[in-house]
């Protein structure tokens, strides 16, 4: 549980922040350019006011297990994918693995990560574990990602479709930012990519590399190829309009994750809880929706699922997690949020997840 004087998530973000250097710790912190949306996200949640019931139910005990895409989490809090964790900890995402599988919830990894498919999935084997992906210019190399996802035991894959480009970060620009020479992007091999610019190409390596690897041409007809191409369920992140909901829907996704990327591509966008209520209506119970962006507290997590989220992931929290202490650091976050929504389940009137519904929160302006 809490560490000493660390005893919410805000105080070891402002741990890690005195601990990671300037180059990694803006990596982590920033949104794209003015950093609107990456202030909404957590000033959206404040907007909302529960309305609890009393003396309805017997609190004293609370169930806060749940399924996401048919498999059993201990809580409905999970950790989304963020690149380059082994900035953070010498452990990156073998240790964040680690400790979803510990907190018995789910972990997805990037296709961006220090750490390969394959070390994340035998340091956790019986953890869920979801793999991260976007449909990527080379067809040969996108194949070959959801392959080893599949053999390694993924129980699905996540499509980020809000980056058909970087959204652009000033601080990163500002501190040419650059991978530390002693990591790699592991997912890929090292004739592909070398710290001294792409294969065939100059340029400053990883950034390089990365943006490269992108797909601006992409449309809704691509992931239906990928959804023939793999059994897994697809579950589409980065959906911010009903209209898009839908779209995913029809496509035939399993889940959508209402995800602003963290505020890092367009900034402008609205928080992720404004937008929840939107998608959840167009997809009308067809899918499961899920929710990331500035979730905090656990009475954010409560927020989020009253509004219809069937869970909600964790970025940069986790990131400041291993900074502090690897995989015992992820797992006292997950831990603070478990506990946090557990009592804001009891202070609410709710003994399950099942008790949680609409009617327990509203926007403030309803009390204006
Ligand atoms: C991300 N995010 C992200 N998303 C994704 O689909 N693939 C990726 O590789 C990354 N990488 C990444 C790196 C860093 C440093 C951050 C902060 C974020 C977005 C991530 O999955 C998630 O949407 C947000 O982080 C959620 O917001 P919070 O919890 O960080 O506020």
């Amino acid at each position: 549980m809490a560490t000493g004087s660390l005893v919410c998530l805000d105080d070891f973000e402002k741990y890690a922040f005195g601990k990671l250097d300037r180059n990694a710790l803006d990596y982590y912190r920033s949104g794209a350019n003015d950093e609107q949306s990456l202030r909404d996200n957590r000033a959206a949640f404040g907007r909302y006011r529960f309305r609890p019931r009393f003396l309805q139910k017997d609190v004293s005990k609370r169930d806060l297990s749940t399924r996401i895409q048919g498999q059993p989490v201990d809580f409905p809090v999970g950790i989304a994918p963020t690149a380059l964790q082994r900035m953070a900890h010498p452990d990156g995402e073998v240790a964040t693995g680690r400790a979803a599988a510990a907190m018995k919830t789910c972990m997805v990894l990037s296709t961006m990560a220090t750490s390969s498919i394959e070390e994340v999935a035998q340091a956790s084997p019986e953890g869920l574990r979801w793999f991260q992906i976007c449909i990527y210019r080379d067809r040969e190399v996108t194949k070959e990602l959801v392959r080893r996802a599949e053999r390694s035991g993924y129980k699905a894959l996540v499509l980020t479709v809000d980056t058909p480009m970087f959204g652009r970060r000033l601080a990163d620009t500002r501190n040419k930012f650059t991978l530390p020479p002693h990591l790699r992007m592991a997912n890929f091999k090292q004739a592909d990519y070398k710290s001294d610019g792409v294969k065939g190409r100059k340029g400053s390596g990883q950034s390089k590399f990365a943006a490269s690897l992108l797909n601006p041409s992409l449309k809704w007809t691509d992931v239906r190829w990928l959804k023939q191409f793999t059994k897994l369920p697809i579950i589409v992140k980065g959906i911010l309009t009903g209209e898009d909901a839908v779209e995913a829907v029809r496509t035939g996704v399993d889940g959508i994750v209402v995800s602003n990327h963290g505020a890092r591509q367009l900034d402008g966008v609205p928080a992720t809880i404004d937008v929840l209520p939107e998608v959840v209506r167009a997809v009308n119970g067809q899918c499961e929706v899920y929710l990331d962006g500035g979730v905090r507290t656990g009475t954010d997590v409560l927020k989020a699922l009253a509004l219809g989220a069937k869970a909600v992931f964790i970025g940069r929290p986790a990131l400041y997690g291993l900074a502090y202490d690897g995989e015992a650091g992820v797992k006292t976050i997950l831990q603070i949020l478990r506990d946090e929504l557990s009592l804001a389940m009891a202070l609410a009137g709710c003994a399950s997840l099942s008790d949680i519904n609409s009617s327990l929160v509203v926007h403030q302006s309803y009390y204006l």
